[in-house]
């Protein structure tokens, strides 16, 4: 039976984390999620690791809706969530749910959108329509040329406390779920308590709903020196097939992530 965002719901109800890998095709959509991944992020990092840029800035509405689509055809079990791109929903909710639209045609179940309370109306808008989304607050890497580089966020009681709000309004406009990335965790704790919707943390400790990790980092095909929050689960196992189950497992028994990858 294929995994909803109820699943998801009940889960943490359940006390019970899911997991999630960003997912660009079909073979790796089918082996993710018989190793026991339950979201596959079809995610702009695409611009990364496929196409070897050093932003996700450029990939475009039609990149994601290919990827979505390959995705979608391997996968049977598995709950699809796609990014929206830089540019295909920050002009107004109804640029937005067209763009959107597409990409749930093109197979997913929920879009991924980068930004704190800016983005409310936009969510409210595509949510009272019929399109389910996640927010993604922290470092959001479609900013990053206004975050000045990819460090932590949140990380005075400022922004601390302005991420809270935004989480608090984000969920309030009808977000489903919420992605924070590269915060502290004792911040990600507290937004996680306070919100009813799951909280899927990237570099943001131990203490959220799930957790997500670009698959190509986890499979320690990471250029360069490897951030924080990454763990090459392909270092300790005899296949990628065994590396995802390393981290299904992880993840499920509160193991990954451990204080060495947390702020
Ligand atoms: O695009 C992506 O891979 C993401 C994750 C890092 C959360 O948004």
């Amino acid at each position: 039976m294929r995994i909803t965002q109820t699943t998801l719901q009940k889960m943490v109800e359940n006390n019970e984390k899911f997991t999630v890998l960003t997912c660009y095709d079909a073979i790796f959509a089918t082996m993710l999620e018989n190793a026991g991944i339950d979201v596959l992020l079809v995610g702009d990092s695409l611009g990364n690791v496929l196409h070897g840029e050093s932003t996700t800035l450029g990939v475009t509405l039609d990149n994601m809706i290919y990827h979505t689509r390959c995705v979608a055809r391997g996968s049977s079990k598995a709950f699809i969530m796609a990014d929206m791109p830089f540019g295909s929903y920050q002009v107004s909710p109804e640029q937005a749910f067209e763009n959107a639209s597409k990409i749930l045609a093109a197979g997913a179940h929920m879009v991924k959108i980068e930004g704190g309370q800016i983005m409310a109306d936009t969510i409210r808008f595509l949510t009272q329509r019929g399109i389910p989304v996640c927010a993604h607050i922290g470092l959001t890497p479609q900013s990053i040329h206004q975050l000045g580089g990819y460090k932590l966020q949140g990380d005075s009681e400022k922004s601390a406390k302005q991420l809270l709000d935004d989480a608090k309004i984000l969920e309030k406009a009808g977000a489903g779920l919420l992605v924070m990335e590269v915060v502290p965790a004792k911040l990600a704790k507290k937004i996680t308590h306070t919100l009813s919707i799951p909280t899927i943390g990237i570099g943001a400790g131990i203490h959220c709903s799930a957790q997500v990790l670009v698959l190509h980092d986890m499979l320690g095909l990471y250029p360069g020196k490897k951030p924080r929050f990454i763990k090459d689960f392909m270092a300790s196992a005899k296949n990628i097939q065994e590396a995802v189950t390393n981290y299904v497992t992880a993840v499920k028994t509160g193991q990954f992530p451990s204080e060495e990858h947390e702020f």
